[in-house]
Parts: structure tokens; C-alpha cells; sequence
């Protein structure tokens, strides 16, 4: 069970005091926006580049851009020790995942709500991560789709017929309220944005959020 703060609702003028203050994080998510895949925008390889070098902990690249054959293995060359793309986004699927992973990444792939997971069981060996996004990317602090649980059921399904490690994360909307809902579900990766940076505590949340979905697995 691993818990990935996004930064998106961090201060971005001070990230590095930001990343600081989660510690107990076992990633750092990075929302990449280009505003053209997603109505939004925050930062390119530079400024990811410079967050890599300020801490030790793991980068976590969620690239919500277009075009991400061409763009993705730049995070990995970045710093960034898990990049993701939006099979939306990507031409070659497995190219891409098997690019990242050349350059030394892992590779994962990210599906937005209503994309369905059935096409794409027989990739799923090429992936070290697969993502459901449980709100329609492009913002922090947006509700949690409980429509999305289902899918997260059936991947779980297909990942332990296959017998992979591949990870199964959310993104969107997790909080205490619900990540038990998707622990339950089979997932064991939780990115959560303003839940953890809207916490007094930003740190004691995020082993709090391991706590709860370490219970609702067992
Ligand atoms: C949304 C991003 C998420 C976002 C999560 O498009 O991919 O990573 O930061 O924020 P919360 O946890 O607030 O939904
Ligand atoms: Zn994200």
C-alpha cells in the first residue's frame, strides 16, 4: 500500500519546502499539463527536473499531455523514477512503455474514466503501473467517481489472472472518506492531492490514508 501526494495543490512557489513536509510519502505525484489533453496547465521536464534533484524521494510523473510518444521519455531523463502516459495521449502504447522502461523508468499507463480497461489486458505486461484516474483529469479537488470502482474491481481481476506485479493506483478525489472504498476495490497505489495539503498535517494525513487502506485490503 503506497501513498503518492500530488503536489498539484501545493504552494508552487516553494515546492521544495512543500515535498519537505511529507516525509512519510512514498512518491511524489507530478501533474504534467499541457492545456491541450486537459483544460489546464502547470509545468514541463525543467521544473520536474529541479523538484528530482531537491529530495529523495521518488518522482511519480502523471503526464496529462499531448502527443506523449514523443514528450514522455524526457521525465525519465528528468529524474522522474515512474513516468505515466494517457493511453488517450499515446500513438504506440507499448512502444512508449517499453521506451520508458529502456531509459530506465518505470513504465505505466494511465486511463481516464470512461476508457474501458478491456482492450488493453494483453499490454498489461509491459506495464510496471496502471493508473484509473476516479475523476476526469485536469484538476485537484474534485469529487470521487464511485462509478470507477467497478473497473478497478475488473483490473484487479485481470492482474492476479496474469500473475503480474503491475501496481493498480487511483487518482481523484481520495481522501479518508474514500480510500477504503478503492482499497477494497483492489487498489494498492493512492495518489491524493488536497486531501493531504489541506490537512493541518499534511504528513500525519498521509499515514493516515496508509492506514486506512492497509485495513480495508486486510
Ligand atoms: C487530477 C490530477 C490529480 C490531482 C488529484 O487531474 O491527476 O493527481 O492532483 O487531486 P485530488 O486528490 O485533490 O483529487
Ligand atoms: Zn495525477
Amino acid at each position: 500500500m503506497q501513498i503518492t501526494p500530488s503536489i498539484l495543490n501545493a504552494d508552487f512557489a516553494r515546492l521544495g519546502e512543500e515535498v519537505e513536509r511529507i516525509p512519510s510519502a512514498d512518491w511524489i505525484h507530478v501533474d504534467v499539463m499541457d492545456n491541450h489533453f486537459v483544460p489546464n496547465l502547470t509545468f514541463g521536464p525543467t521544473m520536474v527536473e529541479a523538484l528530482a534533484r531537491s529530495t529523495v524521494i521518488p518522482l511519480d510523473a502523471h503526464l496529462m499531455i499531448e502527443d506523449a510518444d514523443r514528450h514522455a521519455p524526457a521525465y525519465v531523463e528528468a529524474g522522474c523514477a515512474s513516468v505515466t502516459f494517457h493511453v488517450e495521449a499515446a500513438k504506440a502504447p507499448v512502444r512508449l512503455a517499453r521506451e520508458i522502461r529502456k531509459a530506465g523508468g518505470r513504465a505505466s499507463m494511465a486511463l481516464k474514466p470512461a476508457t474501458p480497461i478491456e482492450p488493453y489486458e494483453d499490454l498489461l505486461p509491459e506495464l510496471d503501473m496502471l493508473l484509473l484516474m476516479t475523476v476526469e483529469p485536469g484538476f485537484g479537488g474534485q469529487s470521487f467517481l464511485d462509478l470507477c470502482l467497478p473497473k478497478i474491481r475488473r483490473a484487479r481481476a485481470m492482474l492476479d489472472k496474469h500473475g503480474i506485479e503491475t501496481w493498480l493506483q487511483v487518482d481523484g478525489g481520495v481522501s479518508l472518506e474514500t480510500i477504503e472504498r478503492c482499497a477494497e476495490a483492489g487498489a494498492d497505489t493512492f495518489v491524493a492531492g488536497s486531501a493531504v495539503y489541506s490537512a493541518d498535517d499534511p504528513d500525519a494525513m498521509v499515514r493516515a490514508l496508509r492506514e486506512a487502506a492497509e485495513t480495508a485490503r486486510a
